[in-house]
């Protein structure tokens, strides 16, 4: 098997990876009468390291207190390792300044502070002292928010709803038949009318990456502000958002060895200082007086309400993680995985890739079809032997409408997966075309 490896990156450290699987202690389990546990769907949420789930652990056994609250000792260490986190992922993902990251429950909430933070720069009366440039923000009719056809519904629906509450234009780029975002119209689409261009790194269908730096300099040509959901880039690769130039990005802790119910949202700090609060109460104040409040700086001003700490001090640990392997080292492992994939999945008569058929400008989500069987059939087959993918339109109904999909198979792949894993796959799909005799 190893021998007939397409190596793409070439400059892999062989035993980087070696031991990973050995800190992840849910691989061990087996599933459906005694398979092992083939974990392919790392793309929806990941699985967690020792080192992250003993982070939270120490936290709450040792630690817990609610944090920027009371002057006791216990609030005092809960406040630190909460601050400490956030230097960590500023760091992580080149932010230029700790200010710039706000802690959010997931990237779905994160686009939706940015949305409707805007959406409530139109309430504004221009009088709030800490939010004079809110108005940068306004969105009316005649202005344009620009997104992708091949977005997540997270990085769609609250833009629709952002245009349908102020009367706005959504406008998107379509998608090639060879699954690349269709740039072929830049110029048409990013116009002087555009206020928001708002779009996925990588595909979490296609597998796709797109190219940021062409979009951000055609937003930044016309004025517009970028938001990059980078759910399916930040677990996988080294990214850095200051390199990038985006204004704005989200992702997810559960997609990066961290826990579920913490997210991030960063944000170019003059934008996040302008930008109107998304949930009010306490902690995001600067002062309260009965009939009106002003504001406390970013990040607290996107922070209502005692945040999710032990799930942050988790994130920061998985960053450790990440960090310590190094994410050339992941992504040239995820690159070796992801090109035997392609080239196994591609060699099986009736299997189509629903995405680019080669590792240029590719991640490691891997859809496919298989002719003659229903996606939820196959995955249900998969699922008897062990191989946990996902099935459906993977939150991208409009993506799958497009290329008249109902609904793909998905396998998506992580530092701890292994080639015999791979293997384990297009075996199960194999079984699977001879039980509905179509292999
Ligand atoms: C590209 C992309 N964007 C956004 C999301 C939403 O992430 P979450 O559900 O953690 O908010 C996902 C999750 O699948 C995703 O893959």
């Amino acid at each position: 098997m190893t021998d007939q490896l397409l190596r793409p990156t070439g400059s892999v450290a062989p035993d980087a990876l070696a031991h990973v699987r050995d800190d992840f202690p849910i691989l061990e389990r087996t599933v459906r009468d005694g398979k092992p546990l083939v974990y392919l769907d790392s793309g929806a949420t990941s699985q967690r390291p020792i080192p992250v789930i003993d982070a939270e652990q120490e936290y709450v056994t040792g630690h817990n207190a609610a944090v920027h609250r009371g002057a006791h000792q216990l609030a005092e260490e809960a406040t630190d390792r909460y601050e400490g986190a956030r230097e960590k992922i500023a760091r992580f993902i080149g932010a230029g300044r700790v200010e710039e990251v706000v802690f959010t429950k997931n990237a779905t909430e994160a686009i939706n502070l940015i949305a409707y933070g805007m959406g409530n720069a139109g309430y504004l009366n221009g009088t709030e002292p800490t939010l004079t440039g809110a108005g940068r923000f306004r969105l009316g009719p005649g202005d344009e928010v620009v997104v992708t056809e091949m977005e997540h519904h997270a990085n769609l629906v609250p833009w629709q709803e952002l245009c349908r509450r102020t009367g706005a234009t959504l406008r998107w780029f379509g998608v090639t038949d060879d699954f690349r975002l269709d740039l072929s119209d830049l110029d048409e689409i990013i116009t002087p009318r555009t206020k928001v261009v708002a779009f996925t790194h990588q595909s979490n269908v296609l597998g796709t990456i797109n190219p940021v730096q062409v979009l951000v300099a055609a937003a930044r040509r016309v004025g517009a502000i970028t938001v990059l959901d980078a759910c399916q880039s930040v677990p996988h690769q080294s990214v850095d958002v200051a390199a990038l130039g985006v204004d704005f990005a989200a992702f997810s802790g559960h997609k990066m060895l961290g826990p579920s119910g913490i997210g991030v949202l960063y944000g170019r700090y003059e934008l996040l200082a302008d930008l109107p609060p998304f949930l009010t109460g306490g902690s995001m104040i600067e002062q309260v007086f009965m009939d009106r409040s002003t504001y406390a700086a970013p990040p607290a001003r996107f922070e209502a309400g005692v945040p999710m700490t032990s799930q942050a001090i988790g994130l920061g640990a998985a960053v450790d993680y990440l960090s310590d392997l190094g994410m050339d080292v992941v992504a040239g492992h995820e690159a070796e995985i992801t090109g035997y994939a392609l080239q196994e999945l591609g060699a099986m008569p009736g299997v189509r890739i629903i995405g680019p058929a080669d590792l240029v400008d590719r991640g490691s989500a891997v859809s496919f079809l298989v002719d003659g069987i229903h996606a939820h059939d196959i995955g249900q087959i998969l699922d008897d032997e062990g191989v946990q993918v996902r099935v459906g339109h993977h939150c991208a109904w409009p993506l799958h409408r497009r290329y008249k999909i109902a609904a793909t198979v998905r396998a998506s792949f992580y530092l701890y997966n292994t080639l015999d894993e791979v293997d384990a796959l297009v075996a199960a799909v194999k079984s699977g075309q001879r039980f509905f005799g179509v292999g």
